[in-house]
């Protein structure tokens, strides 16, 4: 399981923070799919919907007021991901949190992090 390392710094604290919480709840989730706890697996993926939904507002409302030029291109792949998201919820009612589910969500937020999140920090961070 993957989990949160310098290499997904972003340098912006508070993006970093949301992002490093996002990772405490997928290991969360891979505990409850070790242990086969399906309650707690539909709890850790609802405060996952909710942190990820928080977070990617946050992260466009910065684009936007940095008038980064990718915003669009950018917010369509958390609206995706928003969408897969909602699919594996419906999915998981009644049944345990599956690995290849946890690994699919790090996986992921992993590769978004890194590649797509990436290309806004030069804008984020220029000086105004
Ligand atoms: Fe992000
Ligand atoms: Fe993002």
């Amino acid at each position: 399981m993957m989990k949160w390392t310098a290499a997904l710094k972003t340098g912006v604290a508070l993006l970093d923070e949301q992002h490093r919480e996002i990772f405490q709840w997928l290991a969360e989730l891979q505990s409850a799919a070790d242990d086969e706890r399906t309650l707690f697996g539909v709890y850790s993926l609802t405060r996952l919907k909710q942190y990820t939904r928080a977070h990617f507002a946050a992260e466009e409302a910065l684009m936007k007021s940095a008038e980064f030029p990718g915003l669009v291109e950018h917010a369509a792949e958390h609206a995706a991901f928003r969408q897969r998201l909602d699919e594996l919820m419906l999915k998981s009612i009644g049944q345990d949190i599956s690995t290849d589910t946890v690994e699919f969500l790090t996986n992921w937020l992993t590769t978004h992090i890194t590649k797509t999140d990436m290309a806004y920090v030069p804008y984020l961070k220029k000086p105004k």
